[in-house]
């Protein structure tokens, strides 16, 4: 029985077909991809490149908080997409992505929205070019394993990998928050999404086994070493998303800053919903919707939550980190409104087979879930979610046990600048 893919090999270094070492710290599965997206390169435009790994995330606890100013945490997986990136030596780009077999070109002098992916890699260089940086044409091809639209910020890797490129090779000198910013502002402008900053920092500043409790207000954040014993994060994919969510993720954003609005014409010192406690808020509940009154608090009691999380998490009480996922579950399905019917199958399923914690992820309408799986427990959970979720919604899960890794970092060997 396989519970999980427990990693034996931390460094591993190998030769690659171009002559050059590729180091990866983290595991030895990922690097084919990487070698891939290289010889893909090498092919194209006959050159060595920069080659830059940028992971996924995964978020424990603190769901809908990071735009309240609020508290995550959240930590970077080991499933990444992968650069090779070099300068092409005028303001054109020629982009290739390795997975969907497709190119564009474009200038730089150009950056209009378009089409899927190259919208978020027009975003990064907008960013870059508002900021007044010297940035330039690129050749780049990027490929990688993170499930597209399975809620683990395959669009926060990449943009965080584009950019984290584009400022080595460019010398621009940002930091890594600087570089979430503009991933953040790429979602924003060119996606449309107005997410918080959650997914951008933990896939720059992700620590191996460990958590990051981010504090969304003063955006700094405590690292949480995460000790999982007998118990594995076992991701569930619903394989499905819905069409309404990002319109309903910024709906419920609005929802929030209408909270605060109200709040805040009797309390001049309340700026997001971090500053508002149930007693502040049970204060004004006439004076809002009910609606908005429930919005707001489900987002209260979840900032309160995932402080209570972390503390748990360091004095390894699974069990009781355990229950807070679900209460965080019931609370974003009943009250903050953005779970789905497959997503909520899933964590009762997981509740009735007595998993320690399990709870949809991300921003929801589809994705996965995230259960904290006793070890002894997960393949006969696995065996039930494959059947009975079958044969309610004629859809395969898809099943990705997931460690915790280094945020985005250069795959060369040579020492890292930021
Ligand atoms: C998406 C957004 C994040 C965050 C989560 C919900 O992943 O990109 O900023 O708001 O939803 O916690």
């Amino acid at each position: 029985m396989r519970i999980i893919a427990r990693r034996t090999v931390h460094d591993c270094f190998w030769v690659s077909d171009f002559g050059f070492q590729i180091r990866d710290r983290y595991t030895c599965k990922m690097p084919d991809i990487a070698r891939r997206v290289v010889s893909i390169f090498k092919q194209k435009f006959s050159r060595e490149p920069l080659v830059i790994r940028a992971p996924g995330r995964i978020n424990l606890i603190g769901e809908h908080t990071d735009y309240n100013e609020g508290y995550v945490l959240p930590a970077a997986i080991d499933r990444a997409i992968y650069y090779a990136m070099a300068p092409s030596g005028t303001e054109r780009c020629n982009i290739y992505s390795a997975d969907m077999e497709e190119g564009v070109s474009f200038s730089l002098l150009d950056l209009n929205p378009g089409e899927a992916w190259v919208n978020y890699l027009m975003g990064v260089m907008d960013g870059f070019e508002r900021k007044g940086l010297p940035i330039h044409g690129v050749d780049c091809v990027f490929g990688g394993d993170i499930p597209v639209g399975g809620g683990l910020s395959s669009s926060a890797a990449l943009c965080n990998g584009f950019g984290f490129g584009l400022n080595q090779l460019y010398k621009c000198g940002l930091d890594r928050l600087a570089l979430a910013k503009i991933s953040q502002y790429a979602e924003h402008e060119f996606a449309g999404l107005l997410c918080g900053l959650m997914d951008q920092y933990a896939s720059l500043f992700g620590e191996r086994n460990a958590a990051l409790l981010l504090d969304c207000r003063s955006q700094k954040h405590e690292v949480i070493p995460v000790h999982l014993t007998d118990h594995s994060l076992l991701l569930v994919d619903t394989k499905v998303k819905h069409s309404l969510a990002s319109s309903a993720y910024n709906e419920r954003r609005e929802a929030c800053e209408e909270g605060v609005k109200i709040i805040r014409q009797r309390n001049k010192g309340v700026s997001s919903l971090r500053d508002v406690s149930r007693t502040l808020l049970h204060e004004h509940r006439d004076r809002m919707s009910e609606d908005i009154f429930i919005k707001c608090l489900y987002v209260v009691d979840e900032i309160q939550r995932t402080l209570q999380g972390a503390e748990f998490l360091k004095l390894g009480q699974l069990v009781e980190f355990g229950k807070l996922m679900y209460d965080t579950h019931w609370g974003l399905s009943q009250a903050y409104e953005v779970s789905c019917v497959e997503l909520d199958y899933l964590v009762a399923l997981a509740e009735e087979e007595k998993i320690t914690g399990a709870r949809m992820m991300g921003g929801g309408f589809g994705g996965c879930t995230i259960n904290l799986a006793q070890n002894d427990k997960a393949e006969s959970f696995k065996e039930k979610v494959i059947r009975q979720y079958a044969a309610n919604f004629n859809i395969q899960p898809e099943f990705y046990l997931v460690n915790l890794v280094d945020g985005v970092s250069l795959m060369d060997g040579k020492s890292e600048t930021l």
